[in-house]
């Protein structure tokens, strides 16, 4: 059974189809690319699986429609999210902000210190954990955003652009992250990314949509020489 399904899936914001008869499925333990021009409808997309708004047709997670659930009862199923703008507390500190992961998305659990501590040497946050996070840099920003996430003890994670605005060293350091969540923590990734090279680089399968619909799913080198996919997002020099 797929982890996640999504069965023609779609969302109107007026007349304006931002999500429009998507139909596809991530595996279980999978890293899931997405990638599409500017105004596709990837967030909408992720938007809608973590329940922000409700859609037409259905999503369902291991089994059990979860579209039109309340956002904190889709996190309490094991799936959380980062934004593609960093969203965190910004007069907490570091500690409290993944605090409150831990606490919105744990089972009451007396080791949430543990879980907190733990999370924030994963995300390479030690020695920052008092530092309000409205003083960290942008890849600080992101590592604590990422860690309210895994706070959640998400089974599905996903990520919107976790690449966005750092430097070749900070998006390698991601990707090694990522990799060591996916294979080390068993968690599924569904990861949205304009840096087409880090994403062919860790995605099992890759989905391009365009205009809220589907151009083409699959192995990212085959989903990289689609007429298509080149001719809408890749360009020509890109193949
Ligand atoms: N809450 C909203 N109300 C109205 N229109 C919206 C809303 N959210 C998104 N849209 C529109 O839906 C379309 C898809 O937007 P979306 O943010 O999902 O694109 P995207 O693929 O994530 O783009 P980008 O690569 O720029 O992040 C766009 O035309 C956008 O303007
Ligand atoms: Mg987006």
């Amino acid at each position: 059974m797929a982890m996640l399904e999504a069965r023609n899936v779609t969302k109107y914001f007026g007349r304006l189809a931002a999500v429009n008869n998507l139909s596809f499925d991530v595996k279980r333990g999978e890293i899931f690319g997405i990638a599409g021009p500017n105004g596709a409808g990837k967030t909408t997309l992720f938007n809608l699986i973590a329940g922000t708004y409700p859609c037409k047709g259905e999503i369902l997670f291991e089994g059990e429609k979860v579209n039109n659930l309340k956002p904190y009862k889709i996190c309490k199923k094991g799936i959380a999210r980062t934004f593609q703008i960093p969203l965190i507390f910004p007069s907490l500190s570091v500690y409290e902000n993944i605090g409150i992961g831990a606490h919105f998305g744990g089972d009451g659990r007396d080791d949430e210190k543990r879980l907190i501590a733990g999370i924030i040497d994963l995300v390479g946050l030690q020695g920052k954990e008092n530092i309000e996070a409205s003083h960290l840099r942008l890849f600080d920003k992101k590592m604590t955003m990422l860690g309210i996430a895994l706070a959640t003890q998400p089974k599905l994670l996903m990520l919107d652009e976790p690449a966005g605005g750092l430097n070749p060293t900070e998006i390698q350091q991601s990707v090694t992250l990522f990799e060591r969540l996916n294979e080390e923590f068993g968690i599924t990734l569904i990861v949205i990314e304009h840096l087409m090279k880090v994403l062919m680089g860790i995605s099992e399968r890759l989905m391009i949509i365009h205009d809220g619909e589907m151009i083409r799913l699959g192995k990212p080198l085959e989903v990289g020489k689609d007429k298509r996919v080149i001719e809408i997002y890749l360009g020509t020099e890109y193949a």
